[in-house]
């Protein structure tokens, strides 16, 4: 018998750009805990802050901006968690210097930036996909076998709620492109996409500008009505002002589904379903959304395989959120 030989493949090299607060759970945890990536460069406006995280997380290189961090030829992969409007320019830099991207939510400012960020990934032959974690948790395969029991969806329900501080810049200012509809309604309106498994023919929307605060271009509640045709129709509901709501039903000729916490089920959800014989409840084991996220950005870069998320999936999610902005008479994002 030949001896065994164990092949040893060099850990993708990850820069990130900025010291976000999500940069914790959905970067810093799952590369601990995958021994196929590793984190080497990162830069914030303050580089105190970026040199507080890379002590932290263990972290070998400390750049002053980041461009520095896109320049550098030990980074083959950027993780840009950075402010809603900067997800275009810093994607589409990153991707200029040769870099695979994994993007937070929402993609983009608007649907137009997200069409150019997917040609510039298309024509550089780099990978880039949408942070939209949720999508890599087992739950989200259950969610399509159960659509696919009760026959398809012929009504849809998806509420995602919570409270964001007045404090917060990121989600509540118009120059960072914030929004309920941006950053916490973009994950309802995925999840309806997802369960229609179409594009909707009709999206219309009502809003509740900031106008309290002087913010009348940002929205703090706001309710979508969908018309994917066919007898499907969708409502999707979001607040940045109330306390956290995460579900997801879907009614289709042959029973009805219910998940509570679609968004992060690693930190508890339940899906109810009953398809004839009475209502059933399940859970369904995962690691966190964000480990599943990373293994497949991974194995995207690595392996080739094609992620979900990311491409026509991220175009698709930022028109219909430009169309309820247009829709409610309030600009999309970043125009
Ligand atoms: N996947 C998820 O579960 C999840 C959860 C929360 C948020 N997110 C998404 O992740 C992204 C960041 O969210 P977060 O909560 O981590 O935000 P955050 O920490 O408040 O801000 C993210 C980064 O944006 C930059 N930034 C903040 N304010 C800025 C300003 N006024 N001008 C220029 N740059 C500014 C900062 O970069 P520097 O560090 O360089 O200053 C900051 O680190 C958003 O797209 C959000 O929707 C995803």
């Amino acid at each position: 018998m030949g001896d065994i030989v164990e092949v040893k493949t060099e850990p993708l090299r990850l820069g990130v750009l900025g010291a976000a607060n999500i940069s914790g759970k959905a970067l810093y945890h799952p590369v601990s805990t995958n021994d196929r990536v590793d984190v080497v460069a990162i830069a914030a406006r303050d580089r105190a802050r970026a040199e507080a995280h890379a002590a932290q997380h263990g972290i070998a290189h400390v750049e002053d901006d980041y461009a520095a961090v896109l320049a550098r030829d030990d980074i083959d992969a950027v993780f840009n968690p950075l402010a809603i409007s900067l997800h275009h320019p810093w994607t589409l830099a990153a991707l200029e210097a040769g870099k695979h991207v994994l993007c937070e939510k929402p993609f983009a400012s608007n649907a137009d930036q997200a069409v150019e960020m997917v040609a510039a990934a298309d024509r550089t032959g780099l990978v880039l996909v949408e942070a939209f974690h949720w999508r890599y948790h087992p739950l989200a395969a259950r969610i399509d076998e159960l659509v696919d029991l009760i026959g398809g969806a012929e009504l849809i329900e998806a509420t995602f709620n919570a409270a964001i501080p007045e404090s917060d810049e990121v989600r509540r200012s118009w120059e960072l492109s914030g929004g309920a509809l941006m950053d916490l309604g973009c994950y309802p309106v995925q999840w309806a996409r997802f369960a229609a498994g179409r594009e909707p023919i009709e999206v219309e929307a009502r809003m509740c500008p900031d106008t309290a605060a002087g913010r009348e271009l940002v929205d703090v509640e706001t309710h979508i009505d969908l018309d994917f045709g066919d007898g499907c129709t969708g409502s999707v509901h979001t607040r940045m002002d109330a306390g956290f709501e995460a579900w997801l039903t879907v009614t289709g000729p042959r029973g009805w589904l219910r998940v509570v916490n679609p968004l992060a089920p690693h930190m508890g959800h339940s899906v109810e379903h009953d398809l004839g014989d009475g209502p059933v409840f399940e859970t369904v084991d995962g690691l966190t959304t964000y480990q599943h996220q990373m293994e497949a950005f991974v194995a995207a870069v690595c392996d080739g395989e094609s992620p979900p998320t990311g491409g026509q999936d991220s175009i698709d999610t930022m028109r219909i959120i430009d169309r309820a902005y247009i829709s409610a008479g309030l600009p999309p994002r970043g125009t």
